[in-house]
């Protein structure tokens, strides 16, 4: 069997990478990876404001459209990310002046727009990315500071839009974050209180060999209780989190790396199927990592393929483990 079709009958869910759409055009290894060895795909950065949305009046779909066109030739599921984050905003964005109305016009409307054009194309949206500080307070943002109550508006515009798409809220680092966890349980509870509509709860999963355990456990297990759908939305497990230059990414590293993958994998697997959205990785192989371009940290190495495009030397493990 053709592999993304074995992945489909040993996992109930869409297994997912986050893609750029130049690798998927020049670079053929990592796009026969992203064809055969996924079943659900994301745009790492180009649904985003600053891309999709550059000029007030203009929207560019261009890059969108190729990734969803990638992902109907290969039957993948396409997760869209996300509708409204305070960074990679668009500078007009920050430059804009107006009322309370005229900022709600604007986020609707941008909102909208993008959900009208992927109207049945798009099976969930991360609708609100990072609202929340560690702290639990609300991120101060152009949206928190110009629009009250933008979170529930956000999914409010959203439903109107496409009454068919799961939409999520997104967010990182929730492990050993309690007040950052209670405020997103606060914002659930609080919208099913006022019927906002919320189904989902991305969980980014951007963690590390030495993340803990019961921590990571203990934000699914809340996250769930939520009955709300569960995606693992940008997963990637750092081997070398303190960016030592001289690290040398060796077994005992790989071991490590591969026992977080399958605490998130028999972690996910303890979700009640009808709540498991999926499991999405943030890219495709350690290259291309976003730690490696945006953090600047070469030595890193935090994903299922390694450098080469192979298989990571535990991937068979990680597999027969499930
Ligand atoms: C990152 C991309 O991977 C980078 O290419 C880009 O420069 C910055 O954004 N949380 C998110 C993602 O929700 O959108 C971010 O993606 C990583 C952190």
């Amino acid at each position: 069997v053709h592999s993304t079709e074995f992945l489909k009958l040993i996992l109930p869910y869409p297994l997912g990478a986050s893609v750029n759409p130049r690798l998927l055009e020049e670079n053929s290894s990592y796009r026969a990876l992203a064809m055969n060895e996924f079943t659900s795909i994301t745009a790492e950065n180009h649904m985003k404001m600053a891309l999709i949305h550059p000029e007030a009046m203009r929207f560019d779909f261009v890059k969108g459209d190729e990734i969803v066109a990638f992902a109907k030739k290969n039957k993948s599921r396409v997760h869209g990310h996300t509708l409204v984050w305070h960074n990679q905003t668009a500078p007009w964005m920050k430059d804009f002046q107006g009322d309370q109305q005229a900022w709600e016009n604007l986020l609707k409307n941008h909102i909208q727009t993008i959900m009208n054009h992927y109207q049945g194309q798009i099976a969930g949206w991360d609708v609100v990315n990072e609202a929340f500080l560690d702290d639990g307070s609300l991120r101060p943002s152009i949206w928190a500071d110009h629009i009250p109550d933008y979170l529930a508006k956000s999914f409010t515009w959203a439903h109107e839009a496409d009454s068919k798409a799961i939409l999520f809220y997104n967010d990182y680092g929730q492990d050993g974050k309690p007040k950052k966890m209670e405020a997103i349980l606060n914002m659930v509870q609080d919208f099913k209180k006022r019927q906002i509509p919320i189904h989902g709860l991305g969980l980014q999963m951007h963690i590390s060999i030495q993340s803990k355990n019961e921590e990571i456990k203990q934000v699914i297990e809340q996250s769930t209780a939520t009955g709300l759908h569960i995606h693992f939305s940008e997963v990637d497990v750092a081997v070398n989190p303190k960016n030592n230059p001289d690290f040398v990414n060796d077994v005992m590293s790989l071991q490590a790396q591969s026992n977080k993958f399958h605490l998130l994998f028999s972690a996910f697997a303890a979700i009640p199927t009808k709540q498991q959205y999926g499991i999405t990785f943030w890219n495709v192989g350690d290259k291309d990592s976003w730690l490696r371009g945006y953090f600047k940290r070469p030595k890193e190495y935090p994903l299922l393929f390694d450098e080469s495009y192979q298989r990571k030397s535990v991937y068979g493990e990680l597999y027969q483990r499930l």
